[in-house]
């Protein structure tokens, strides 16, 4: 066996689990993901120690030597810990089987080569020896460094067994796959797991929507998140996932005309945002579904050709019950989403027509803070393959920056506030609280984004006295 001298495990803790593991007559293994991640040379932070005998034993010695308090989770037989910055969970080595209609495991405990064979892929199954004989040795009885060399994500034994174990693999494959590639180095699912995965797909439906959402979240945040969607669909996981997206594939012909195939689309705009957004995750969720109301608003104009009027409306309308669906939040971050996928045309819509500065100030109030991101998903949705058209866009849409940035400076839109309050109103008029009151601040509100008026009191004083007597408001100071 070789013997690992990369500095891979350096780290205190090492020496002290195998130590201890060493005084309690027990084998102790680094395995998973910290080691997978050692030889791609990525940073990891969480620590998987698995234990030929009683994990949870082990965590709590390790514990008293370093004082870090234990969080024993009895029922899945795992315990956990923090120590200079990682996370260490210690399991012991189990040979499983899994209920057929749930996720958690009938555990029975097995040798170090029973729990690799029971893991999710060979990547994932290699284990570093924590023994004092062969400290650091490589134990990897199913070929995961060759499949990481080759690029390659496979099962340890018969995939269906695997998936069948706990279906979210199979969205974990399309995450890995999505995840660990590069542009010069790209990971494939082996044919016999994709296989497998279209016939398991309907084995999807047993998952909590909680575990498919943090999958779709990890899968959204990696560098190119389409490679992932791409395989999810090739898997047939789409409709267990998000039906909607699965509606968006496919191109309709009428009198000869075809029309954009907008999953393609979708996926080209959300590798557009991840190359500039940094990690944003609900902006890429916007950019998932900012065309998700197109099925819904297909139409076919003879002499015109195809149409989605209104998809964002739609769209906009979706995103709810999509979150919802998915069991995720239906606060701010979905009121985000919903709102980029609303106003996602309107900035390509000014490029098309005269930037005035009122449509600019529009779009400013409707956006607010979040216009930034806003001019990200339309950018990145421009994906037209017509360079002259493409060059035209862009260099309207620049137009329209410019304009934002120069109405912005001198009317602060961006997080209005309307001058004019409610109280104000009352006291000067001598009324309760009643609809003129909210009549008159739309009066002042529609004046400045207009550019009738400027933002400042003053003038917004001035035309909500003049309305206020329009309709028989009369100050009674
Ligand atoms: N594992 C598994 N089946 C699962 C989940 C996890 O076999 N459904 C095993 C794999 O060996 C995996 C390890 O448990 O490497 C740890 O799981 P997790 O922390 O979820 O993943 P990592 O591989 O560490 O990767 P990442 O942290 O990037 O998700």
């Amino acid at each position: 066996m070789a013997t690992i001298t990369e500095g891979y495990l350096d780290h205190k803790i090492f020496g002290i689990v195998s130590e201890t593991a060493a005084e309690l007559g027990v084998r102790a293994f680094v395995i998973g993901g910290y080691v997978r991640d050692c030889f791609l040379g990525r940073a990891n932070d969480d620590i998987d120690i698995v234990v030929e005998g009683r994990g949870i034993e082990l965590a709590e010695a390790v514990g008293a030597k370093v004082r870090s308090k234990v969080s024993v989770f009895r029922n899945f037989g795992t315990a956990m810990l923090r120590y200079q910055g990682i996370e260490v969970e210690f399991v012991g080595a189990r040979k499983e089987s899994y209920h057929r209609e749930s996720r958690n495991p009938i555990v029975e405990d097995g040798s170090l080569e029973e729990d690799q064979l029971r893991r999710d892929f060979t990547i994932n199954a290699m284990a570093f020896s924590l023994q004092k004989e062969d400290f650091g040795a490589l134990v990897d009885p199913f070929g995961g460094i060759r499949d990481l060399a080759a690029g390659i994500i496979r099962t340890p034994c018969d995939p269906e067994v695997t998936f069948s174990d706990d279906p979210l693999r199979m969205l974990r494959a399309v995450r890995f796959a999505a995840k660990l590639s590069t542009p010069e180095h790209t990971f494939d699912i082996v044919p016999e797991a994709m296989a497998a995965m279209r016939r398991m797909a309907p084995r999807m439906e047993i998952l909590s929507k909680e575990r498919i959402a943090e999958e779709l979240n990890k899968t959204l945040l990696c560098d190119t998140p389409s490679r992932g969607f791409r395989l999810m669909d090739e898997g047939g996981l789409l409709p267990y996932v998000l039906p909607e997206l699965q509606a968006l594939k496919g191109v309709e012909t009428m009198d000869g005309k075809g029309h954009k195939e907008n999953f393609s689309h979708t996926l080209q705009v959300l590798d557009n945002v991840a190359a500039v957004d940094g990690g944003k995750l609900w902006l890429r969720w916007a950019a998932l579904l900012h065309d998700i109301g197109k099925p819904r608003s297909k139409r076919f104009v003879p002499g015109q050709g195809w149409t989605f009027h209104g998809h964002n409306v739609i769209g906009a309308k979706m995103v709810p019950g999509i979150f919802k669906s998915l069991k995720m939040t239906q606060g701010d971050e979905m009121k985000y989403v919903q709102k980029l996928v609303d106003l996602h045309l309107r900035p390509i819509a000014l490029v098309d027509e005269e930037v005035t500065d009122s449509a600019v100030r529009r779009l400013l109030f409707d956006a607010g803070n979040d216009i930034d991101d806003l001019m990200t998903l339309c950018n990145a949705d421009i994906t037209s393959k017509n360079p002259v058209k493409v060059a035209r866009i862009r260099a309207n849409f620049e137009l329209v920056k410019r304009k934002m940035a120069e109405v912005e400076q001198k009317d602060e839109i961006r997080n209005f506030k309307n001058p004019i309050d409610g109280a104000y109103v009352m006291d000067l008029f001598g009324i309760p609280p009643c609809q003129e009151i909210g009549i008159l601040k739309e009066a002042v509100k529609n004046a400045i984004l207009d550019g009738e008026i400027g933002n400042n009191f003053a003038e917004a004083d001035a035309l909500m006295r003049r309305k206020a007597a329009e309709i028989g408001l009369h100050p009674v100071k």
